[in-house]
């Protein structure tokens, strides 16, 4: 029985020391990638992932401390196993905004499951492309920072995401994901760099994170189901915006959605429901089971009160509301 017992242990250690031999960690400063801002590390980054994804063991990609150049990437699954993404460094973006293309991504993980994005930067450098934009010149499409689509499982934790062109984080035909401690912000003048979009996903929660946009801090679209959204900081920005809903036939309801403990401060609105007036929903099927409970929202000047506004919209009201609840 010792023997076993020995056996298993030093087979223990043998597993922990090949681990730690890192032939399942993959570095992406050893697979090429440049630390200084300035050299294209992205197939450096692509070398990692392709490694860690075709690894039978749980693997990891490691970026260390630095600042890595990456252009338009798509880390693609599925995976043979887990996929843990740590990040000590930073990485950025081109400044030349036409390298993004059409895609409308930068960093895209697509079809993968059991993937956890863990601490570090990403700086997308909008600034020259929201200044095209606001000078209505001819600009590309602009792409999202970091983007899950068809993916499951996943968690993103103490990233901080800044000056995005526009979304920060997308979030498209995925199933659970959790994003936490996270720090997203681009200036409140800056177009359409909304924190967080969501469409068509289940099982989203989004908690400790402070989120400053020109945007929608959240944003909830067709086809959202069971979300989270606990103990946020949200500001500026426009708040937390389900909708706009049923702007094309037979789009995914919104279902299920809990917001609680949330800050906002010098947002446009705290939370807000848009959808079309349609002849066949019209008010004959009005947003049901809205809850409002314990809020306290005021208007940053003496001279107006908060306001809050309803139309087609059934729900109650619990404990302290102010602005008084229009439901
Ligand atoms: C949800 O994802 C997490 C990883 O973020 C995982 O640990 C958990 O098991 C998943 N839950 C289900 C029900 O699959
Ligand atoms: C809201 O619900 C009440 C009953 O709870 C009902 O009388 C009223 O017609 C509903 N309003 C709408 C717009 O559906």
């Amino acid at each position: 029985m010792v023997k076993i017992i020995l056996l298993y242990c030093v087979l223990f250690l043998l597993f922990a020391a090949s681990y730690q031999a890192s032939n399942v960690v993959y570095n992406v400063v050893k697979l090429g990638a440049k630390p200084d801002g300035k050299v294209d590390s992205t197939e450096a980054f692509t070398k990692a992932w392709t490694l860690a994804c075709s690894s039978t063991w749980p693997a990891m990609v490691y970026v260390p401390q630095g600042s890595f150049l990456i252009k338009p990437v798509v880390f693609g699954g599925p995976c043979k196993n887990k996929i843990l993404f740590s990040i000590d460094g930073t990485i950025v973006a081109p400044s030349n905004y036409w390298v993004f293309g059409n895609s409308g991504f930068w960093i895209l993980f697509y079809k993968v499951t059991g993937v956890t994005v863990y601490g570090g930067t990403i700086d997308a450098k909008g600034g020259s492309f929201w200044a095209c934009r606001n000078a209505g010149n001819n600009c590309p499409p602009g792409s999202r920072s970091l983007s899950f689509v068809a993916s499951s499982n996943i968690m993103v934790s103490g990233l901080t995401s800044i000056n995005s062109q526009m979304f920060h984080i997308s979030i498209d035909h995925c199933h659970n994901i959790t994003l936490q401690n996270m720090k997203i912000s681009a200036p409140s003048w800056s177009p359409n760099t909304d924190g967080i979009h969501m469409q068509s996903s289940t099982g989203i929660s989004i908690t400790n994170s402070m989120i400053q946009t020109g945007d929608d801090c959240i944003s909830i679209g067709p086809g959202s189901k069971n979300l989270r959204i606990h103990r946020i900081a949200c500001g500026p920005g426009h708040g937390i915006s389900i909708g706009s809903l049923a702007l094309h036939q037979n789009e995914g309801g919104v279902e299920d959605v809990k917001v609680t403990s949330v800050v906002f401060m010098g947002t446009q609105n705290g939370v807000r429901i848009k959808s079309w007036g349609r002849p066949s929903t019209g008010s004959s099927n009005p947003c049901k089971g809205l809850k409002l409970e314990d809020i306290k929202l005021t208007y940053y000047k003496k001279s107006a009160a908060a306001t809050s506004f309803c139309k087609n919209a059934n729900g109650s009201n619990k404990g302290l509301v102010i602005p008084p609840s229009c439901l």
